[in-house]
């Protein structure tokens, strides 16, 4: 069988592949286009592909013979799952082993804009830091703060937890109540209500139908004027345009992005923004994280090929 990978995986993955199977890979250290995807996958069996590649309608009719879409990501929403479906393609992905990785990340991200890490580096770098001062940079402290989780699977679960370590006090918004989360005093609340009492938001929910634009105008015109808004899930979860008009507006404190709406791409004014924390997507940026990411889609593909169900299959109706 024949498979085609999108980008270099570490090499003892690359060569458990080899040896079960007939792969082309993409070797450069950049996405391939739409049309190179559509012209690998024509005689391909699977494929491994990253969150950057748009595997939509195209790709998947091009895939004659396409079994399976293995995705090195816990997201998925770069793929047409619905039309993958109807073509009987199993579509998988990577979850739980990155679930440390992003929390962490976000916790960090709390800090850094709750303490204002990068004015500050700034600041001292620039030389213009004279001496310590009273009122000299002062930012928010966290332990006695609310935050309010927004989607808690794995992800939102995690930093819940970690942050009540922190002395914060932890609510979530999700589909169901989480008895894991109630039991430890961390309670679910409506929306409006997470927004309305948080003085930390944090956005843990995948991107779907559902959740595009969750937080537009009138949801960030219900938060506290002193709160922030953490996104490490997908950018269009957001209202880019809403929030970049709140930030402006100091209708909120600030907020400290991992993800945009249309990737790699930041709007200038955002980046213009001084309230903001801005990274490059790299919630599961870690050796340990994407080694094992990459070792799940491997395994995921390999299981679709060999007439097993694969651990992470997002699409259990193919089995029908
Ligand atoms: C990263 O954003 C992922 O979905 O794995």
């Amino acid at each position: 069988m024949k498979i085609y990978v999108t980008r270099k995986l570490a090499d003892d993955l690359l060569q458990i592949l080899k040896e079960k199977f007939e792969v082309e890979i993409n070797v450069r250290d950049e996405a391939p286009s739409k049309e190179e995807i559509i012209e690998k996958v024509r005689d391909k069996d699977g494929i491994i592909c990253l969150l950057t590649d748009k595997i939509d309608k195209d790709v998947i009719d091009a895939g004659k013979n396409l079994k399976v879409i293995s995705n090195c990501a816990a997201g998925y929403d770069n793929v047409d799952v619905e039309y993958a479906t109807k073509k009987k393609i199993m579509v998988t992905n990577t979850p739980g082993v990155l679930t440390e990785a992003v929390a962490e990340l976000t916790i960090g991200m709390i800090i850094a804009i709750a303490r204002r890490f990068i004015e500050a580096d700034k600041l001292s770098r620039e030389g213009r830091f004279k001496g310590w001062d009273l009122y000299f940079m002062l930012g928010t402290e966290l332990n006695g703060k609310t935050l309010g989780i927004i989607g808690a699977g794995k992800i939102g679960s995690s930093v819940a937890k970690k942050a009540k370590c922190l002395g914060m006090n932890v609510i979530y918004y999700s589909r169901n109540k989480k008895e894991e989360l109630e039991k430890i005093g961390i309670h679910f609340k409506p929306l409006d209500e997470l927004l309305r009492i948080s003085d930390f938001v944090s956005i843990h929910t995948p991107l779907t139908k559902e959740t595009y634009h969750l937080i537009g105008e009138r949801e960030l015109n219900l938060m506290k004027k002193e709160a922030f808004l953490i996104n490490t899930a997908r950018g269009a979860v957001i209202d880019e345009k809403a929030l970049i008009k709140a930030l402006k507006e100091k209708r909120i404190k600030g907020a400290a992005l991992d993800v945009y709406e249309k990737e790699p791409y930041i709007p200038e004014e955002l980046r213009k923004l001084e309230n903001v924390l801005l990274l490059p997507h790299i919630g599961s940026a870690t050796w340990l994280t994407r080694y094992k990411m990459m070792k799940l889609a491997v395994e995921n593909l390999i299981d679709a090929l060999s007439g097993k169900i694969p651990r992470f299959l997002v699409n259990k109706e193919v089995l029908k």
